[in-house]
């Protein structure tokens, strides 16, 4: 009986070993967790209950005698002169009480003991080697004993002094400091947020952003380095003589230049401690760098020399976790949600699950590109995060999770609210319904249509519109030429006066300009100066809806992404047909001439110009095309007659001869140039 128990404890410890060194490796070395941290530690937690019990059973490779993971490829190796450790967590407040008694036990110590109480900042540990004041050597914790010279990426960040400053306090010869690198919650917001508009896929959370920001070996984010906050907290070399608390080693640092965690707070005995904990969980989120937790100290230095140290983490010190902000869930469904604007958001609906007090049941997937890198699926497990007051993330789906049969999502050809067929610009991340008219958006455009730079509808407020179509009174944008007095009348906030004087409003707003007119409409990329340009280019409406892409970019100020979106939206037939209602109803403007073409020796051909011509600037090369008749696009077709390729011409090179377009460097151009120039005269 005891050797079949000591067999299962025996397979468990096993298995429990190996995986928790493949997350170690995940977490560590690729940057990829695959499980939640709160995971992570209960597996962590019945390792060490197992090995306590039976320690002949605990294996050598086990990951409660190393922390981390060793150095990445590419990166020179660096010994910690004293191993970089980690700590062990507490994960209540019995547990910080109990090992307050142990130590105190240990110390032999009856009356309270003072603790220094830190943040527990969620970033990266670092060692930051000085010699004779200037900085060194930066390098990672790795697996603790080795880790990664980081420093030519450290140099990037100015919150990390290159010369340690001694006018308040003397510097030695060698100093060794320890702290955690991290990136601020906003400047992790930011840089997401730019990530989102380029299409790159998300940091999954700053600790990721922060180690991978120490880890670039090519095309250098500086941006993102600068971003980066080293706080100090331990000096492992060079500590001062007169040095005898960690309050002391703190000022020190702060002395020397460094950042450190301005909450940090002396606590006299555990109640104190505890109070520290619980208010420091009650004002996280005011925190400018994500904390996971506190870390309390003995603060007498002699003290935790006498208290030791283990293999993986010392005796003095623990960390308090707070309740996880990430946890472990299940996607139940996949819905695309249309915004205000018409952009289609997949968001996953999630079996509820709670994250950091509260209830996360959706997570966004913000855009195709992102819900195809991650391949999230229905069924399949996943690991949600709040970070800050941020919308709850997905940060990975866990493969080996994931169910048989299940299928790869399909981002849907149309919008879901009213059927219309989903338009993705080129150049965009984001996949939009294109129809005015959708009812999801219909608000939205309304008010925009009624906005000073479009039809400037006086009295045409957001309290009406809501009204209006939420009592079925505006189911299209037309429907607003048609509304009468008696109806409006009976809104909220309106009388007679107003109602009609709105009616009137509306009467005048019907007389506007073609430019005010193609504003009203809402198409993407069209504000007020290009509405000016295309008006005038094109004089009236139909000349407009006729044209190609390859008309629209040889206007002067048009370019490919404005030539495609409006060509999308009249191409969409509701969007036509919603046009022709508007005119119904009464838009009109007055109709100008088109702008006249130019006629000369190169009337009728059609130029791309690409790459850099030596000698002279690609918009005055357009110009100098033009005033001789021809016309000057910026995408290769079948329909161009000469690409101009100057250096790194790039992909329309390559179209240009595929497509059998001829092609004129330079010296070809300046012939060219001067053959019609004379032909000309
Ligand atoms: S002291 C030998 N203080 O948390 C003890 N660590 O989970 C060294 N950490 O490895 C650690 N904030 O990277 C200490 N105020 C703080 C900390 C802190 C974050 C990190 C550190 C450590 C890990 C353990």
């Amino acid at each position: 009986m005891a050797s079949q128990r000591a067999a299962a404890v025996r397979r468990r410890i096993d298995s429990l070993t190996a995986e928790l060194n493949h997350h170690n490796r995940l977490y560590y070395s690729l940057d990829q967790p695959e499980i939640s941290d709160a995971e992570y530690d209960r597996m962590l937690r019945e390792l060490q209950d197992l090995e306590r019990a039976a320690p002949e059973l605990a294996r050598p490779d086990s990951p409660l005698r190393h922390v981390g993971a060793p150095p990445a490829e590419g990166f020179a190796s660096v010994k910690h002169r004293v191993p970089m450790r980690s700590l062990d967590n507490a994960m209540n407040t019995e547990e910080l009480v109990a090992f307050d008694e142990r130590i105190r036990r240990a110390l032999g110590i009856e009356p309270a003991l003072t603790y220094m109480g830190e943040p527990k900042l969620d970033g990266a540990g670092l060692e930051l080697v000085y010699r004779s004041g200037e900085l060194a050597i930066g390098s990672t914790r790795g697996d603790g004993t080795t880790g990664e010279d980081v420093t030519a990426n450290l140099r990037h960040n100015h919150g990390i002094p290159f010369v340690l400053d001694a006018s308040r306090q003397p510097v030695p010869e060698g100093v060794s400091v320890r702290g955690e690198i991290a990136l601020p919650t906003a400047g992790f917001e930011r840089l997401n947020a730019r990530r989102l508009e380029q299409g790159l896929e998300l940091f999954a959370n700053p600790r990721n952003a922060a180690a991978g920001a120490l880890r670039q070996r090519h095309d250098i984010d500086r941006d993102r380095l600068r971003a980066l906050e080293f706080r100090a907290y331990a000096i492992d070399e060079g500590l001062p003589r007169d040095a005898e608390t960690q309050a002391d080693v703190l000022l020190t640092l702060s002395n020397w230049g460094f950042i450190t965690s301005e909450a940090s707070r002396v606590c006299e005995g555990i109640e104190a401690v505890v109070a520290y904990h619980e208010h420091m969980l009650a004002v996280r989120g005011e925190q400018t760098i994500e904390i996971d937790g506190t870390v309390i100290k003995v603060d007498q230095l002699a003290l935790q020399a006498e208290l030791g140290e283990l293999s993986r983490s010392p005796r003095w010190a623990i960390a308090v976790k707070f309740p996880p902000q990430q946890e472990t869930t299940t996607v139940t469904g996949i819905e695309i949600q249309v915004g205000r604007t018409g952009a289609l958001t997949p968001v996953a609906k999630l079996k509820p699950v709670h994250v950091g007090g509260v209830t996360v049941a959706n997570a966004s997937l913000h855009n195709q590109d992102e819900i195809e890198r991650k391949d999230v699926r229905v069924g399949d497990t996943v690991i949600v995060q709040r970070a800050g007051d941020v919308i709850p993330q997905i940060v990975t789906v866990v493969k080996s999770k994931r169910p048989k049969r299940t299928r790869k999502f399909k981002f849907p050809s149309k919008c879901p609210v009213c059927n219309d067929a989903a338009v993705r610009l080129e150049d965009e991340v984001v996949t939009r319904c294109p129809n005015i008219d959708c009812p999801a958006q219909l608000k939205n455009n309304l008010r925009h249509l009624a906005s000073r730079g479009a039809l400037d509808v006086e009295g045409l407020g957001e309290k009406i519109i809501d009204q209006l179509v939420d009592l079925g009174l505006v189911g299209r944008l037309s429907d607003l030429f048609r509304i009468e007095a008696e109806q409006l009348a009976g809104l909220d906030r309106m009388g007679e006066k107003s109602a009609a004087n709105l009616v009137a409003n509306l009467d005048q707003a019907r007389r506007t300009t073609l430019a005010r007119f193609l504003i009203a409409l809402g198409i993407r990329h069209v504000g007020e100066g290009v509405a000016k340009i295309i008006a005038r280019h094109f004089g009236d409406l139909e000349p407009l809806t006729c044209a190609t892409r390859e008309d629209l970019e040889t206007v002067e100020g048009i370019g490919p992404t404005i030539a495609e979106s409006i060509t999308c939206f009249f191409a969409d037939e509701r969007n036509r047909e919603e046009v022709a209602r508007l005119r119904e109803f009464g838009a009109t403007w007055p109709v100008n001439a088109p702008a006249k073409p130019i006629l000369g020796p190169l009337s009728g051909k059609t130029f791309v110009l690409t790459g850099t011509l030596e000698g002279i600037r690609r918009p005055l090369a357009k110009k100098q095309l033009e005033a001789l008749g021809a016309t000057v696009t910026g995408t290769v077709s079948k329909k161009t007659d000469y690409l101009i390729a100057g250096a790194e011409p790039g992909s329309k090179l390559a179209k240009a001869e595929k497509l059998g377009v001829e092609v004129l460097d330079g010296d070809g151009f300046s012939a060219l140039l001067a053959e019609s120039e004379s032909a000309d005269s």
